[in-house]
């Protein structure tokens, strides 16, 4: 059988094919309270009903004032529990899994007072955040914060958790030694922050729940990563979903004749070095691609989060063997603001019209 559409498994989890949608915020759906809404619910159920062989729910955040944005899904108080239980639901009555990534911004985030392990000035919308580093006590909260929010995940019925640990927000900020330049234990063993909430977590949650972290593939270059990879391996990650790093701090770098992006190469040799299962993200264009990046990097999920924005049927149409659209890289994703202004949803449904 195609290797895209073989079944694979994480633990006891069955996923039926190969084919993961990665975390993306969905603020058109949100509200300022954090809540779930219908939207959600109908967003992600559509995805679960396209043949999707895994959902990670969006970046979801473990403290109101760790958010990304005002209208970011909420994971930090227990009355959040019920809502997010109703995505659960629909998303596994279409016999689709689903994780929550879980998440906080650092001095990405909104709020006037951002924390970060340093001080650190960072380049945001035009303005500049500056992030103040944080106290021992600050540190030990923000970790049980995400920690609670793992146990309300377990208790929506969510089958894991992805700690969000990439691109540019705080547990990556840890990761990063040129963002986190403290002078403590936090700073001397990067990996510290990240350790200590997934063995909490661990410690809370029934074995079979499965946790896993998006991580950068170069925090800052792949040396560093690979290091992480394998001592998150060695603490018992159960996945390893390979991203970019901290953006401008990191430097993506692959051999000049590999084919895919840079983040790709990182996951195929991170995956070399640990038996954890691990996923591909980043430009992956068509079923073709996806199939190109199993076979050549050996990874074991494609992450296809444009493809599946354009189009929530992909993994269907793929399988059926149809055309299943494509991202047309916008120079601004407007998807985020509200779905159906999406150029490429609205050249698919053009290109289906008249093929009908
Ligand atoms: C609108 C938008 C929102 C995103 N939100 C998240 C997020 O919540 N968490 C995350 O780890 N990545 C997020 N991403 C990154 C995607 O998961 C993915 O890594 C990226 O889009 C590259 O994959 P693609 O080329 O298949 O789109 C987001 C991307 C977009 C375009
Ligand atoms: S809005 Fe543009 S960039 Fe965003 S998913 Fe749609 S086609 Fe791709």
């Amino acid at each position: 059988m195609d290797q895209l559409f073989q079944p694979f498994h994480i633990k006891n989890l069955k996923i039926k094919n190969r084919i993961c949608f990665p975390p993306v915020v969905c603020y058109s759906a949100g509200r300022e309270d954090g809540s779930v809404t219908e939207q959600h619910i109908e967003h992600y159920r559509n995805i679960a009903k396209g043949g999707t062989g895994l959902i990670i729910q969006e970046a979801t955040c473990v403290d109101e004032l760790g958010r990304l944005s005002r209208r970011q899904l909420g994971i930090w108080k227990d009355s959040q529990i019920e809502g997010l239980s109703a995505i659960v639901q629909a998303v596994h009555q279409e016999d689709c899994p689903i994780f929550i990534q879980i998440h906080h911004a650092g001095v990405a985030g909104v709020e006037k007072e951002l924390l970060c392990p340093s001080n650190y000035r960072f380049q945001k919308n035009g303005g500049e955040n500056a992030g103040r580093e944080m106290t021992l006590e600050e540190i030990h909260r923000t970790q049980q914060a995400f920690v609670d929010a793992a146990v309300r995940a377990y208790k929506a019925g969510y089958d894991g958790v992805e700690l969000h640990g990439c691109h540019q927000y705080l547990m990556c900020e840890f990761f990063n030694c040129r963002v986190n330049r403290r002078k403590d234990e936090y700073g001397r063993y990067p990996q510290k922050f990240a350790v200590e909430i997934l063995r909490a977590i661990k410690d809370k949650v029934p074995s079979d729940f499965v946790v896993g972290i998006r991580l950068g593939g170069f925090e800052p270059d792949l040396e560093a990563s690979l290091r992480f990879a394998k001592i998150l391996e060695e603490e018992g990650i159960d996945f390893l979903d390979i991203s970019y790093g901290f953006s401008g701090e990191d430097e993506p770098a692959a051999p000049e004749e590999f084919p895919f992006q840079p983040c790709i190469y990182a996951a195929q040799e991170i995956k070399r070095a640990v038996s954890v299962p691990v996923f591909a993200v980043n430009s992956i264009m068509s079923p073709k691609m996806a199939k190109d990046v199993l076979q050549k990097t050996n990874v074991d999920l494609v992450d296809i989060a444009r493809g599946i924005m354009v189009n929530p049927n992909w993994a269907k149409d793929a399988l059926e063997g149809r055309n299943p659209g494509k991202c047309l890289h916008c120079k601004e994703c407007t998807w985020s603001r509200e779905m159906e202004t999406c150029k490429g949803r609205i050249l698919l449904k053009r290109q289906r019209e008249i093929v009908q």
